[in-house]
């Protein structure tokens, strides 16, 4: 088991594929983009497999979820989505991605045992669109979003982002664009993980905030504290339901003392936290040739020493050293 000092058990992996993106969202990159990792940093397919691999059978990962940068640009992906599929417990797959693509590679996705996507849609607009994210590809997430319905991968999860003067305006038509569609919506509020160091508390659109917003076009019901678990959403019925939207609020409210998540970046770090000031080291031992018993010691030590919260609203707060990008969303 993946267990802290404070009593939570990590069951949830989220494996970055690479740090590189084929966007550049105002909340996460400069325009110009990042200096990439170098390609022998990044783990092979083969080392992410047996990762995966040990993190499942060794230490009771039961979802593994894969991130980026856009784990779509990894040439690998179904490879390593039916290799994950494939262990025994088999764990619940899912992919966080930006859409561009998964037009194309859902049905290969869905083929290889892919159960889930999370696509990030922040706006409707596109030329919204393009000053968000510095691209004008809104046609090919849409179309994405579509093409990941039909190959089944339901229910299809649309992450949103506000950033005030840009798209907080689009709260109520996103919701609506998704009511139509089936998909469900969950807000997300603008944490300090971009590379550029832009965030500021006192611009932030909060929780509080867009359910105002939404409430003004929708009566929304909470869904109630009891079903939120360790999901970090906070979902509410939309006009009596069935249909829920939900608000992440990682900053106004934390869910911290909930987490069962536990995360890999591309270059084979173990981070306990997004927030997380350190991270575990996985890739040298499994090169040096370290046996599986190993590497599940050092990534159940990683845990072990996992802090009770990330202090965003402390005044004493320090932004990791990697932004969202490097470590996985
Ligand atoms: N704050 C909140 N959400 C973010 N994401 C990326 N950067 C940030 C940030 N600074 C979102 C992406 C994606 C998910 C992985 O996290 O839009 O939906
Ligand atoms: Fe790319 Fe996601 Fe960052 Fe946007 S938020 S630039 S889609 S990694």
């Amino acid at each position: 088991m993946l267990a802290d000092s404070y009593g939570r058990v990590a069951t949830d992996l989220r494996v970055s594929l690479t740090d590189r993106c084929n966007l550049r969202c105002a909340y996460c990159m400069p325009p110009e983009g990042l200096d990439w990792l170098p390609r022998p940093e990044l783990l092979t397919d083969e080392e992410v497999v047996r990762l995966v691999r040990i993190g499942v059978t060794l230490l009771g990962i039961r979802e593994v979820r894969f991130t980026g940068g856009e784990p779509l640009l990894r040439r690998g992906l179904p490879g390593i989505v039916a290799a994950t599929a494939a262990l025994h417990p088999r764990p619940r797959t899912a992919l966080t991605t930006n859409g561009i693509g998964l037009a194309r590679l859902a049905p290969a996705l869905a083929e290889a045992g892919l159960d889930r996507v999370n696509v990030s849609l922040d706006t409707l607009d596109p030329d919204v669109f393009e000053k968000l994210a510095r691209r004008r590809r809104l046609d090919d997430v849409l179309a994405g979003l579509e093409a990941a319905a039909r190959a089944g991968l339901a229910p299809v999860k649309v992450n949103a982002v506000l950033m005030r003067g840009v798209n907080d305006h689009e709260a109520p038509d996103l919701l609506d664009y998704c009511l139509e569609r089936g998909y469900r919506l969950r807000f997300i509020e603008q944490m300090p993980l971009d590379a550029q160091h832009g965030w500021q508390r006192a611009t932030m659109v909060t929780a509080e905030e867009i359910l105002d917003r939404l409430g003004a076009a929708h009566t929304l019901t909470p869904v109630g504290a009891a079903g939120r678990g360790s999901a970090p959403a906070e979902e509410f019925l939309v006009d009596g339901g069935p249909a829920t939207v939900g608000v992440i609020a990682s900053v106004t409210r934390p869910f911290c003392g909930a987490c069962d998540r536990v995360r890999l970046t591309a270059d084979g770090q173990v981070r306990n936290c997004l927030f997380a000031r350190e991270e575990s080291d996985l890739r040298g031992p499994l090169r040096a040739g370290a046996d599986d018993a190993e590497i599940a010691e050092r990534w159940r030590a990683a845990v072990a020493a996992k802090l009770p919260g990330h202090g965003i609203d402390d005044p004493g707060f320090l932004q990791p050293a990697r932004p969202m990008s490097a470590i996985g969303g």
